[in-house]
């Protein structure tokens, strides 16, 4: 393709309403020109998580103005784009169905292509986005709905190689927080505590660990932490302090070790080339997890990319550029492209048990 194109993401699948414009040359770089992000976290901290029903009515009030900000912001009109994009799944079906259709309504009325996203494939694709990472590459997803390892061999072309069989990291972490009475998001309040705290003090499992697979389980941590503050009921803030220590230091040499794993899960399949590995999910702004895997990558001679904390988590412009990487491939999808509350990005798996 000889020209730049212009597309508008729109990214509703969770509690961030989000729209972008992001530019793609022809030379294969991509620009993020405006990228808007509104946070429903307010709306849902009462209730200690994300309550879909509000998130859905959130996303129909808020959607259209945060369109039209990201085209401002962007100085550009619906004439100038290329094409729409939205997430189209998976996620929670209410919000999903309000950027895909919200989308629809938008390319029937400017006659602009519509791409429908799979959100999945949204954050496996940002680091070539921000880093122009090339393929193959190994990614590490770790977000409030997802912990995967997935290996990003082309756009539209994964091999997951590992998920988790309960919680998603970032949920475990919201959970946990919920369990010692920290706020919510939970992942930033634990990290915070755990920073005064023991990770030594509580001996809590690391589950799967021994076994030779890359999938994740966390309930039954979450169950031993709950125990653990029993324990030493009730508890004072040294001993959340502790708790949180104790739960951050084993997640953490549980993603250590797993990455170790997918590292030469990697390193046999494509020998001779060093392995590219990606992290990406709103975890991933934990620092005592990311110090490890930077130990990890290191070790394994791997060039470890983390995107900024702002294109880790959700937003409009990793749809955007998604959009625009599938656009440039000449895909386009019509009005029959349906919401889907689940889509795995390697349509031939077999989900993962116990
Ligand atoms: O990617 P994200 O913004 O949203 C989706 O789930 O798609 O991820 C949010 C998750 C929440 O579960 C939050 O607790 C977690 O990421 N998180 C963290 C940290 N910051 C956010 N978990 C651990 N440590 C953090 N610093
Ligand atoms: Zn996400």
């Amino acid at each position: 393709m000889d020209n730049p194109a212009l597309i508008l993401g729109i990214e509703t699948s969770c509690d961030e309403t989000a729209a972008a414009v992001v530019r793609r040359d022809p030379d294969g770089s991509g620009t993020i020109v405006s990228n808007v992000v509104r946070s429903q976290i307010a709306e849902h901290e009462a209730f200690g998580g994300v309550v879909p029903e509000l998130a859905a009515r959130s996303h129909v009030i808020h959607l259209d103005a945060i369109i039209q900000a990201a085209l401002d912001e962007a100085g550009v009109g619906f004439d100038d784009l290329s094409a729409i994009a939205a997430t189209a799944g998976p996620g929670l079906i209410g919000g999903v169905l309000v950027g895909l259709t919200t989308a629809k309504a938008l390319s029937s009325a400017t006659g602009k292509p519509l791409i429908a996203i799979n959100h999945l494939e949204a954050h496996a694709l940002t680091a070539r986005l921000t880093d122009g990472v090339e393929f193959p590459y190994l990614m590490l997803l770790v977000s409030g709905g997802h912990s995967q390892f997935v290996l990003v061999k082309g756009v539209g072309s994964y091999e997951r190689w590992g998920t988790t069989i309960d919680d998603a990291l970032g949920e475990a972490f919201d959970k946990a927080a919920k369990l010692l009475g920290l706020g919510y998001p939970g992942g930033p309040a634990v990290e915070a505590a755990a920073a005064s705290g023991d990770g030594t003090r509580f001996a809590l499992p690391r589950p799967l660990l021994k076994e030779d697979r890359l999938d994740f389980s966390f309930s039954g941590l979450k169950t031993a932490l709950r125990l653990a503050a029993e324990s030493v009921a009730p508890v004072n803030s040294q001993d959340i302090s502790d708790l949180c220590a104790s739960f951050q230091a084993a997640v953490t040499d549980i993603v250590a070790a797993r990455s170790r794993k997918a590292l030469e899960r990697f390193s046999a399949r494509f020998p001779g080339f060093p392995a590219r590995f990606v992290v990406a999910g709103g975890v991933a702004a934990n620092r005592a997890i990311g110090a490890a895997l930077r130990d990890v990558a290191d070790a394994a001679g791997a060039h470890l990319i983390v995107p900024p904390p702002a294109l880790c988590t959700d937003n409009g412009a990793m749809v955007a550029w998604a959009g625009a990487e599938r656009f440039a491939l000449g895909v386009r999808d019509d009005f029959g492209v349906i919401a889907r509350p689940r889509w795995p990005l390697d349509e031939t798996i077999v989900e993962a048990t116990a």
